[in-house]
C-alpha cells in the first residue's frame, strides 16, 4: 500500500540554501520511496494572496519549478503540478466554503495576527485584510482533499491549517452522509534541523541572512559566504551548514580543522567548496531548465493531466452527491401511465462460474447498464433486486471511477457499470441508468 503524501510550495521568492536543506532535499528523498505516492505542487493561487506583482509571480513559479526538477524530483514518479492548472481545486474550494463555519476562519492564526496588528494600530479590525487571506485555509483544505492525501509534510506554522482541513473534511462528510474525504495527517519533519545563516540565526528572508541556492551562480554563492571577518568568530553556524552537506566523517575532519585554529577566511573557503560540490551539478541542470521555459511547461502540463485524473472523478462524485447533476442525467419524471409495458428495463439473474448468484440490469433497448456483485445466497440477491427496482433515480448513489461507476445501496457497493471510454460517454450512461431506474420504480 502506498501512502499519498502531498505538499504545496508557495511561489513567492527565490529558493535559498535553507529551503533546499529544510524542505526540497527531504521531499525529493521521500518521493523516491516505494511506499510513497507523492503529490507536490506549486501553490500559485496562494501566492496571489501574498503578492500582486505579476512579474514576481511569473518568475517565482518558473524558478521554483526549475529548482525542484534540478534538485532531482522525477516528474515520472511524482505528480508535480501547479495549483492553478487544476480547475477542480477552486471548484472544491467553493463546495468546502459552503460547509465551513465562518467562526472557524475567524480563529485562523494568520488572520488573527492581522486583526491584532490593526487593533494595536487603532485601525478598523479588518483594515487591509483581503477575503483571500481570510479564505486561505479553505483553499488549502481543497488542495489536500481534492486528492485525498493521507500525509501532509509542512512546517510548524502550518499545523493549524491541516487541523482546519480535517475539520472541514469532517463537516462535509457529515453534511452529505458519506466518507468522501479521508482525514489528512500532518507530518512535521523533526529530524530536519533548520539551517542557520552565517550569523547563527535561522536562515530566513526576514533576517536578511540567506545564501541563494542557484541565483547569481557560483560567483554569488562564493560572495555571500566569503565576506566579513566576524567580531567574535563562532564557528558553530559554519559547522552546522557544512554538516548539512557533508557526511559525519567529513564533518568531523572539518571540525578538527576549525579547532586547530584555521583562519576564518580559509574555513569559509572550505565551506564554500563543500556546498559548491553538491550545488554545481544541480545548478547546471537548473540553468539548462531555466533556459527552456517551454520544456518546463510541458512537464507541468503533464503533471496537471495526471493530477486531474485523480481529482476529476472525486469532484464528479461530489457534484452528484450535493445535487449538481447534469440535466441530461435527470430523466423526466416517469408516470405510471407513461410506462409502456412492452419496452421496459429488465433484470436478469444468472449463476456465475463459481456458483454465486448475480444479476444484470438492461435498459429498455437491451443495453447492459449494471452488473451486480456476487451473492452467495440467492435470497440476498433477490432482496437486492427488489431494492434496485424500487430505488428510482433519486435514490441511486453513484461512485465515479475513471471509466465507469459503482452503484451503492444503503452504503454498500452492489453493482458496477461497464467501463466507458471517456467522461462524456460515462455521463451519458448516467442518464440512461437513471432513466431505467425511474422506469422500474414507476412500474413497481
Ligand atoms: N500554506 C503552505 C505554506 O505556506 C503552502 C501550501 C498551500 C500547502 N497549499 C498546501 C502545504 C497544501 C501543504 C498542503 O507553506
Amino acid at each position: 500500500m502506498q501512502t499519498r503524501v502531498l505538499t504545496g510550495i508557495t511561489t513567492t521568492g527565490t529558493p535559498h540554501l535553507g529551503n533546499y536543506v529544510g524542505a526540497i532535499r527531504p521531499a525529493v528523498a521521500a518521493s523516491r520511496r516505494a511506499d510513497v505516492d507523492a503529490f507536490y505542487f506549486m501553490a500559485d493561487y496562494h501566492a496571489l494572496i501574498k503578492s500582486d506583482d505579476p512579474a514576481r509571480i511569473e518568475r517565482s513559479r518558473l524558478e521554483i519549478a526549475a529548482t525542484w526538477l534540478a534538485a532531482g524530483l522525477d516528474p515520472q514518479r511524482v505528480t508535480f503540478y501547479r495549483q492553478s492548472d487544476i480547475p477542480e481545486i477552486p471548484e472544491l474550494t467553493w463546495f468546502l466554503t459552503c460547509v465551513t463555519a465562518k467562526g472557524l476562519l475567524n480563529r485562523a492564526q494568520a488572520y488573527k495576527a492581522s486583526v491584532d496588528k490593526n487593533t494595536e494600530a487603532g485601525e478598523d479590525v479588518d483594515a487591509g485584510i483581503t477575503a483571500g487571506l481570510y479564505m486561505y485555509p479553505v483553499l488549502m483544505a481543497a488542495d489536500i482533499l481534492a486528492f485525498n492525501a493521507n500525509k501532509v509534510p509542512v512546517g510548524r506554522d502550518q499545523i493549524q491549517h491541516i487541523e482546519m482541513a480535517r475539520d472541514i473534511a469532517q463537516r462535509f462528510n457529515h453534511t452529505y452522509g458519506r466518507e468522501f474525504f479521508v482525514l489528512p495527517e500532518v507530518v512535521i519533519e523533526e529530524q530536519v534541523a533548520t539551517l542557520p545563516g552565517l550569523d547563527g540565526r535561522k536562515m530566513s528572508k526576514s533576517y536578511d541572512n540567506t545564501i541563494p541556492l542557484f541565483s547569481g551562480g557560483k560567483k554569488q554563492l562564493r560572495e555571500t559566504i566569503m565576506p566579513g571577518e566576524p567580531k567574535d568568530p563562532d564557528s558553530s553556524a559554519l559547522f552546522t551548514i557544512f554538516h548539512a552537506f557533508a557526511s559525519d566523517v567529513e564533518s568531523a575532519a572539518f571540525r578538527q580543522t576549525l579547532e586547530d585554529g584555521i583562519g576564518w577566511g580559509e574555513a569559509k573557503q572550505l565551506l564554500f567548496e563543500r556546498i559548491e560540490a553538491d550545488v554545481a551539478p544541480m545548478r547546471e541542470r537548473y540553468d539548462a531548465l531555466i533556459a527552456q521555459p517551454a520544456a518546463i511547461e510541458e512537464i507541468l502540463q503533464e503533471g496537471a493531466r495526471k493530477a486531474r485524473m485523480t481529482a476529476a472523478p472525486l469532484i464528479a462524485v461530489l457534484r452528484d452527491a450535493i445535487g449538481l447533476r447534469s440535466g441530461a442525467a435527470l430523466s423526466a419524471p416517469v408516470t405510471k401511465a407513461a410506462v409502456k409495458t412492452d419496452k421496459m428495463p429488465r433484470i436478469a439473474s444468472f449463476r456465475d462460474g463459481d456458483g454465486s448468484f448475480r444479476f444484470r440490469l438492461f435498459s429498455a433497448d437491451g443495453e447492459e447498464l449494471l452488473l451486480s456483485k456476487s451473492f452467495a445466497d440467492p435470497k440476498a440477491a433477490g432482496v437486492m433486486q427488489k431494492r434496485l427496482k424500487s430505488l428510482g433515480a433519486v435514490g441511486a448513489v453513484l461512485q465515479m471511477r475513471t471509466h465507469g461507476m459503482a452503484l451503492d445501496i444503503d452504503g454498500e457497493q452492489i453493482a458496477d457499470t461497464p467501463d466507458y471510454h471517456d467522461e462524456q460517454a460515462r455521463d451519458e450512461a448516467i442518464a440512461r441508468l437513471r432513466e431505467a431506474l425511474d422506469q422500474l420504480a414507476a412500474q413497481d
